[in-house]
């Protein structure tokens, strides 16, 4: 069994059984959700996983990947950028539909509609498209959405999810009523929200997507800090 760690807006840490730790989006710094800062993982991760380059995706990324040592998985573009921008070390770049088996679990990027800027200095030619991720850690298989609309390749999810982790903040992705009828179209075990009250633009009531999923999965809306055994 793996647990799972909400650090605010859209970042995630999974810790799997055998403590491989494998952090998601980390946005801490100037997030005034976020519950731990960039110190807090020291020299203890294994991998780093963005779904796209945008800045409250991104966040300390690059400081956590020197400092800890770890593996950053990513789009090819985006990989490519922390390898020959940023002097990252280790990265394994990926790319939308494409599975790979790491040590602890599989790790596929899916589709997610959004924008792909890369916002850093020196970033313009490794602009990529955004992704989705699953990862299947201790046999779990958890769907972090990153930034999305609502669309249609949602249904090819159907059956592969069992944690679907969904943003529901509006205005730069769905909205509460759109994310709820994903888990419609997704049927996972269990739903998270992500990506709403952190700044007024995605000021979203979170009850307003547990209202829209109509029942079709049991909602965990996780504090930051909070951390769940999945
Ligand atoms: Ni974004
Ligand atoms: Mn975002």
């Amino acid at each position: 069994m793996a647990t799972l760690t909400f650090h605010g807006h859209s970042c995630f840490e999974i810790v799997a059984a055998d403590g491989t730790r494998i952090l998601i989006d980390p946005f801490l710094t100037g997030n005034g959700t976020a519950d731990v800062g960039p110190e807090h993982f020291d020299d203890r991760l294994d991998y780093l996983i963005l779904t796209h380059g945008h800045g409250d995706h991104i966040g300390d990324a690059f400081d956590i990947l020197r400092q800890t040592g770890a593996t950053l998985i990513a789009t090819y573009e985006l990989a490519s950028y922390a390898g020959e921008v940023q002097g990252i070390e280790k990265v394994h770049p990926m790319h939308i539909g494409g599975g790979w088996d790491f040590p602890f679990g599989r790790v596929k990027l899916t589709v997610a509609l959004h924008g792909g800027k890369i916002d850093a200095d020196g970033a313009e030619a490794y602009t990529t498209n955004p992704a989705g991720v699953v990862v299947t850690v201790d046999g779990t298989r958890i769907y972090h959405a990153g930034d999305t609309a609502l669309t249609m390749d949602m249904e090819l999810l159907q059956g592969e999810v069992d944690v679907a982790i969904l943003p529901i903040g509006d205005n730069f992705t769905m909205g509460p009523e759109d994310a709820g009828r994903a888990v419609g179209m997704i049927r996972p075990r269990m739903a998270i929200p992500m990506h709403f009250a952190t700044f007024d633009l995605i000021d979203v009531d979170p009850e307003r997507f547990v209202e829209a999923t109509a029942g079709a999965a049991p909602i965990t809306v996780m504090s930051p800090g909070e951390a769940i055994d999945v």
